[in-house]
């Protein structure tokens, strides 16, 4: 299926000169949901993955559909002061300025081989943030998938080393 057509161009949003990538169109549609699902099964390929790994806001609508699909657990990071329990934390930068994203202490173990994925990959300062936070708790970063792509940011220098793939890519 070709999932691009339910990906929406807004315009301006969510500050003039911008061009955002809806994904809802996506999730209203079951087929493309289901199509999408299924793409991010695949390139999981059979591969022991302990825990799912993703980011509020957008990355928690497949990340736990993705983490039950496989046998894995679902591990969510968070804008600061959202977790309840003790977290590590991880500053990482913004378009102007910096911004911190947490996930609880004990959410990875030792050696707990782990997949992160977000809906989009864009400069990759989210994705590096939360890579880093993954191997301070000693956890085996398998690879990170995303929805898309936006590839004239090149996100995929910030995650060199790691296995990065995309169901789409501008
Ligand atoms: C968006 C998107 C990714 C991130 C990608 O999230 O959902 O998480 O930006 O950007 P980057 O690669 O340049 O770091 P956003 O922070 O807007 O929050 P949201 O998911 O809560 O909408
Ligand atoms: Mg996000």
């Amino acid at each position: 299926m070709e999932l691009q057509k339910y990906i929406r161009d807004v315009q301006d949003f969510p500050k003039p000169g911008i061009g955002f990538k809806d994904i809802t169109p996506l999730l209203l549609n079951n087929e493309a949901l289901t199509a999408a699902l299924n793409a991010f099964i695949k390139l999981v390929d059979g591969q022991k993955i302990d825990k799912v790994v993703s980011m509020e806001s957008r990355g928690f609508f497949f990340g736990p559909m993705i983490a039950k699909e496989i046998g894995a657990g679902f591990v969510p990071v968070r804008k600061p002061g959202k977790l309840p329990y003790k977290t590590i934390k991880q500053e990482y930068a913004l378009e102007y300025g910096t911004d911190v994203l947490e996930m609880h202490v004990d959410a990875i173990q030792k050696g707990d081989r782990v997949l992160i994925h977000d809906d989009v990959l864009a400069t990759g300062g989210t994705a590096e943030a939360v890579v880093k936070m993954v191997e301070e708790a000693g956890g085996i970063i398998v690879q990170l998938d995303f929805l898309i792509d936006l590839t004239f940011l090149n996100g995929k220098k910030k995650l060199a080393g790691h296995t990065v793939n995309a169901l789409i890519e501008y």
